[in-house]
């Protein structure tokens, strides 16, 4: 899925099942989090409209999930905690490059990586869980996040030549693999 180097395996399903609370409100901060990801491609980033136009869709659409995701667990009973640091998200960030061109590059190549491999698993989530509005929340968010994975790429595309970020991607789908092999399993989306 999504040239994805490695899949998430079977017992990420288990370990997140087995502590479902944990996972909905670590889902919960990712949604948030990645709202604020997209509103900051704007404000760092003002003199592409195309860009612009689409993380601000984007920037609304995770703030949609992140207000279904409040709704979800407060439902539940649940309380928002303090923010735990994302290991996956923190390893990525260390891998952008931060000059010139290179930096909004690797910026929406991480962000079109990061989209599919969520994806994956809400795809992983909405196969295992029970028919029900948990299991038609999470096939939702599949066709949402896949369509920010594609967004993503779409917008690499218009901006640079391919010859600039396509080697690029391919080492950055190579690495985030590696990051997803070695990180523990959490009762959390990455
Ligand atoms: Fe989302
Ligand atoms: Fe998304």
């Amino acid at each position: 899925m999504f040239n994805l180097r490695s899949e998430t395996p079977k017992e990420w399903v288990d370990v997140v099942l087995d502590d479902f609370d944990s996972f909905l409100l670590d889902h919960a901060a990712c949604e948030r989090k990645a709202s604020a990801n997209a509103v900051s491609f704007t404000v760092r980033y003002p003199n592409h409209p195309k860009l612009v136009q689409t993380m601000v869709r984007v920037a609304q659409e995770e703030m949609e999930h992140y207000a279904q995701m409040t709704d979800i667990i407060y439902k539940r009973g649940l309380q928002f905690g303090k923010d735990e640091k994302d290991p996956y998200i923190n390893a990525l960030i260390k891998l952008n490059r931060w000059e010139g061109d290179e930096r909004l590059i690797d910026r929406l190549l991480i962000f079109s990586i990061v989209e599919g491999r969520g994806c994956e698993r809400f795809h992983l989530l909405a196969n295992t869980l029970p028919q029900g509005e948990l299991q038609e929340f999470y096939a939702d968010l599949v066709r949402s996040e896949s369509q920010h994975h594609i967004v993503g790429v779409q917008l690499l595309k218009e901006m640079f030549p391919k010859e600039q970020w396509e080697a690029r991607y391919q080492e950055l789908l190579d690495l985030e693999g590696e990051i997803v092999r070695t990180l523990p399993l959490r009762a959390a989306l990455h």
